[in-house]
């Protein structure tokens, strides 16, 4: 989603500028743009699509400055055409944004009848007509930046720069985030740590409400109130470098199999490994007497804590409940007092989830963050959070972060379990035995590929698809179906493979392919029977199973095509069953040669609701 950089400097700023635009390509993006400013007047460039579009207009429109500010857009307001690509500018302003002004039709009435001609559908562009107008009735850069705050409402992270203030680089926040990186004689902004961390190995986020003026030498930050503020400065630790894709085609093939890897890195952090038991961190509340868990997500985040419900419920008997971040918030439901709510998200900046999280620490919730991006929004903002160490997650669709989401879950549903005295010391160590088996179940089916190509080869040409299972096998089945209409674009539906005959039958027809997700546990036996529906009508099954699974099936295999997994249980089926469904799903878009990391429409990270 969309991605800001801006710099300061002594030297001539566009190759930086385009350069930092690289390194917010990953959120997800249609258009993109540079402003700066040059003998107090403002210049930009912006091209429609890819960025290498933009550095092609560089090539023959210099743009001199030694201040800039730049943008990719993730459309809202406006299609993806060069006139809505930002920055958006006046002869006075140009401004960059990350967010929604939601009362964008109001103001943008008032201008119009005031005489305002507007270039873009932008919302953008009210602010930066906003800004113009409090310029010309004489305030100074930062009043007119801090009056027009006021007028507007929604959420934003603006990068601004000012044509008669040539050294000063203006930032806010409001709901997005957005952070100072500063390097020797200059200074940088960026909305994410990974735009920073190539300049700067430190790094400043703003708070909701400040407005940041920055130099090449220094910078001062300003609160809601307009006192002059300290933020923390945090060291760039982690190396955050967008590893390369080595012998990998797609960053997704490439986080596809890093998943054995990352998994046992996140597992060391949770996992006594001389002792086989879990070592999650005490969190800053008590855990032992929590009256229930509620899960918030969104996207395949949602569907790991649909998974996580299983353990939640069984390994602690406490009332789980699994909400869907963008329906939960604003149907603000009575919450039990002493309850507990998890907010699962890899970015940790989705602006739903984000909202929930809020929402339910105003109700005295205990909260608490899984997340990828240790030093998100939600992360701060919860009252405690645990890191899923899957690294940095490139493609657009999620798979290690995803897997790795799975196993904090398990750990903390053990570990709450252990405290409110439903699990006993034992079963402890089963669970840890069977998280430390995962990495090499989920080779075993890596060394197996070559059989998913030559299924994918079969399914190369098909235009629908089911993905049907039973208890953790029926959110794993809706990533599998997520997976595939993301990145090939094919329209897949996963449902539980009881519920079928209650409606999705009806589509069942010759050749329709169906994945069946069945592992030989006590539900076996029903998700055949289903198996069974699906055959009588000709549909074309795909069946996910174990050996054991494929003998108690008898002569019914020989008219279904199988992919055989290693036997698993509670806690290893859900990680030993998505990946072939990844695998499918990234094998599938490859040969209809879809843009595998970065699918049409999709953004990394939801920064708007
Ligand atoms: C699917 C996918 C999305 C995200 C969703 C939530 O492959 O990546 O559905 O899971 O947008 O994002 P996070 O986890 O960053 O909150």
């Amino acid at each position: 989603m969309c991605g800001i950089i801006g710099l300061v400097s002594k030297k001539e700023v566009s190759s930086t500028l385009v350069e930092g635009l690289k390194r917010l390509e990953y959120r997800g993006y249609d258009s993109s743009g540079i402003a700066t400013i040059s003998n107090e007047k403002i210049e930009r460039v912006r091209s429609k699509g890819n960025l290498k579009f933009l550095e092609e207009k560089l090539l023959s429109t210099s743009l001199p400055g030694n201040i800039g500010i730049g943008h990719t857009r993730w459309a809202t307001h406006g299609t993806p055409e060069e006139k809505n690509a930002h920055p958006h500018i006046t002869d006075k302003v140009a401004v960059v944004h990350n967010g929604i002004i939601e009362n964008n039709n109001q103001l943008r009435n008032q201008l119009i009848e005031a005489g305002t001609k507007f270039a873009s559908d932008t919302d953008t562009e009210v602010v930066c007509h906003i800004i113009t107008s409090y310029i010309n009735s004489g305030l100074s850069a930062y009043d007119s930046i801090r009056a027009s705050i006021n007028d507007i409402r929604g959420t934003y992270a603006f990068g601004v720069l000012i044509a008669s203030e040539p050294n000063k680089l203006f930032a806010v926040r409001g709901g997005s985030p957005i952070a100072i990186g500063s390097a020797d004689e200059e200074n940088y902004i960026g909305s994410d740590t990974y735009s920073l961390s190539a300049y700067s190995d430190n790094i400043t986020y703003l708070k909701d409400g400040d407005i940041a003026i920055i130099e090449n030498k220094s910078y001062e930050i300003f609160d809601q109130s307009n006192s002059l503020v300290e933020r923390e400065k945090q060291s760039i630790i982690e190396s955050v470098t967008l590893s390369e894709k080595g012998i990998f085609k797609h960053f997704m093939s490439k986080e596809i199999h890093e998943q054995p890897e990352v998994i046992a890195k996140s597992l060391s952090n949770y996992i006594d490994m001389d002792n086989s038991l879990l070592c999650v961190p005490d969190l800053p509340y008590d855990l032992s007497t929590i009256s229930n868990v509620t899960l918030v997500a969104c996207g395949s985040s949602y569907y790991a804590g649909l998974i996580a419900r299983d353990w939640f419920e069984k390994f602690t008997n406490v009332k789980v409940d699994v909400e869907i971040a963008s329906e939960f918030r604003y149907r603000e439901p009575p919450m039990d007092s002493n309850g507990l709510t998890i907010f699962i998200s890899q970015s940790g900046e989705t602006a739903d989830t984000l909202a929930a999280l809020k929402h339910c620490k105003s109700l005295g919730q205990k909260t608490i963050s899984i997340v990828n991006v240790g030093d998100s929004s939600m992360c701060r903002n919860s009252h405690a959070s645990l890191k899923i160490f899957a690294g940095p997650e490139i493609g657009v669709a999620s798979t290690k972060a995803f897997t790795c989401q799975l196993i904090v879950l398990a750990c903390l549903a053990i570990k709450i379990g252990r405290l409110n005295g439903s699990l006993n010391k034992d079963q402890e160590k089963d669970y840890v035995k069977s998280l430390l088996s995962i990495p090499r179940l989920i080779s075993n089916t890596l060394d197996k590929e070559d059989e998913i190509v030559k299924l994918a080869h079969d399914l190369s040409n098909i235009t629908t698809t089911l993905y049907l299972g039973r208890g953790q096998m029926y959110p794993v089945a809706m990533e599998g179906a997520l997976k595939l209409k993301e990145i090939s674009y094919v329209h897949a539906e996963g449902y539980p493979a009881g519920e079928m005959k209650h409606g999705p039958i009806a589509l069942l027809e010759r050749d329709l392919p169906v994945f069946m997700m069945a592992p030989s546990n006590t539900l076996y036996e029903k998700t055949v029977s289903n198996l069974n529906e699906v055959i009588a009508r000709d549909a074309s099954v795909i069946l996910l199973t174990d050996e054991k699974g494929l003998e108690n099936i008898g002569y019914l295999k020989d008219k279904i095509k199988t992919f055989l997994v290693d036997e698993t249980d509670i806690i290893s089926a859900p990680f030993v069953y998505t990946l072939p469904n990844q695998l499918i799903a990234y094998h599938i878009a490859l040969l209809k040669g879809t843009d595998v990391d970065q699918p049409r429409n999709l953004a990394k990270s939801v920064t708007v609701e």
